[in-house]
């Protein structure tokens, strides 16, 4: 790979031991993936905060990069293990807090702006057409590179770290051209409303075509919301860091010779495999974190009533607070639901608390399964609210 002189300085450490370190990380990767160069990027949002994912471990390796590291573009974090002021309405125990603290503190010392959240397109980190950036969190990359038009790879916590402390990421995968065009094209044949629709939609492709970047035909007037969910879904699903949609994504688009269709059927099937017939305990919303439109909607529906269930709805704390000054908070709150803003139902240490989890998100209903080892209800918002509210 070829290096600046600025760029070898870094990795002689002329800068210090972190910039050593994030160079030797962002080299290794590029020499790895077959990269030419490293690029400069415009934001950073880096995954790994939660301390029930770092361990101790983790929090030695940040602590020494903290030292002398310091972000040099804006760089967000991802949702850490707890609400970082209200973790002990969560039910989160001293010592997880101690610790989960010091990984906050330790971002914050590097400069990283410490908004935990998985939607920093709607706290201030939003990028535009054919910016270069470095993000973690998958349903934020697939948001980037399809909805947006940003250039992104599904960046892990050490190599998201490493571009914030030099402001580079190797140049290979979705920030090349050739990269970025789709090699199937997806005719969506079903009338699409709720956000779990979508999340569905994005089951059916993501197990159907693994990491191949599909072109999306047929979605109609879609919205942030909507997006987010297919995004989180088939990155989940799939594993593809991007799709390209007809009427959604900037970019242009050479269509694909292949083609598949995916009907009403394939959607239905979806959601059945994601419900399992249980007695629920916890209701689980904003997956990934609610936008002040979802979260109004939510107080809509849980007017005058009262939560018979553990509820706690995610979200960014930028838009926790954009909420609270419309009376919006207090509303849910007055329900009995739990706001949990910083943090999200997969990070936190909740394994063994609940059984089985109802949420309108394809991509928590994954991991509730996979990480929690909770049984789970995939149901549509006004669903979850009738659940969460049973008597
Ligand atoms: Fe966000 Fe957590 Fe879901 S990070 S996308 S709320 S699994």
């Amino acid at each position: 790979m070829k290096l600046t002189e600025e760029e070898k300085a870094l990795l002689d450490g002329r800068d210090g031991r972190a910039g050593k370190k994030a160079m030797e990380i962002l080299v290794a990767l590029g020499n790895i993936y077959g990269a030419r160069r490293l690029v400069e990027v415009k934001s950073v949002q880096i995954a790994g905060v939660s301390y029930d994912n770092l361990g101790d471990a983790g929090l030695a390796f940040l602590q020494e990069m903290a030292a002398d590291g310091r972000a040099r573009v804006h760089a967000t974090l991802n949702p850490a293990g707890m609400d970082l002021i209200d973790w002990r309405e969560l039910g989160i125990s001293e010592e997880f807090a101690e610790k989960q603290k010091q990984v906050v503190e330790t971002f914050a010392r590097m400069g990283v702006v410490t908004s935990c959240t998985c939607t920093p397109y709607f706290v201030g980190n939003e990028p535009g057409l054919g910016d270069t950036i470095a993000w973690s969190e998958s349903s934020a990359v697939c948001y980037a590179n399809s909805v947006l038009g940003a250039r992104t790879n599904r960046e892990g916590g050490p190599s998201a770290l490493a571009a914030a402390l030099t402001g580079k990421t190797a140049a290979y995968g979705f920030h090349l051209d050739e990269k970025r065009q789709p090699v199937v094209s997806v005719e969506v044949c079903a009338p699409l409303e709720e956000i779990t629709d979508y999340g569905a939609l994005g089951k059916v492709l993501g197990d159907k075509l693994g990491s191949r970047v599909p072109y999306i035909k047929g979605l109609r007037q879609t919205t942030t919301d909507q997006l987010k969910s297919l995004c989180a879904s088939i990155a989940t699903y799939g594993g593809t860091a991007m799709f390209l949609a007809a009427g959604v994504s900037p970019e242009k688009v050479k269509e694909p010779r292949d083609r598949m269709t995916v009907g009403s059927k394939e959607i239905e099937q979806a959601k059945r495999e994601m419900s399992d017939d249980e007695e629920v305990d916890f209701v689980a919303i904003g997956c990934p974190h609610c936008s002040l439109e979802e979260l109004r909607e939510i107080a809509g529906l849980l007017q005058g009533k009262r939560v018979s269930k553990e509820t706690w709805i995610a979200v960014a704390r930028q838009v926790k607070e954009a909420a609270e000054e419309e009376g919006v908070v207090s509303k849910i709150r007055e329900s009995g639901a739990r706001i949990a803003a910083d943090t999200c139902f997969v990070v936190a240490p909740i394994r063994g608390r609940f059984r089985c989890m109802a949420t309108n998100s394809a991509k928590a209903v994954f991991y509730a399964r996979a990480k929690n080892r909770f049984r789970t209800v995939f149901a549509p918002l006004e669903k979850l609210i009738e659940i969460a509210t049973r008597p």
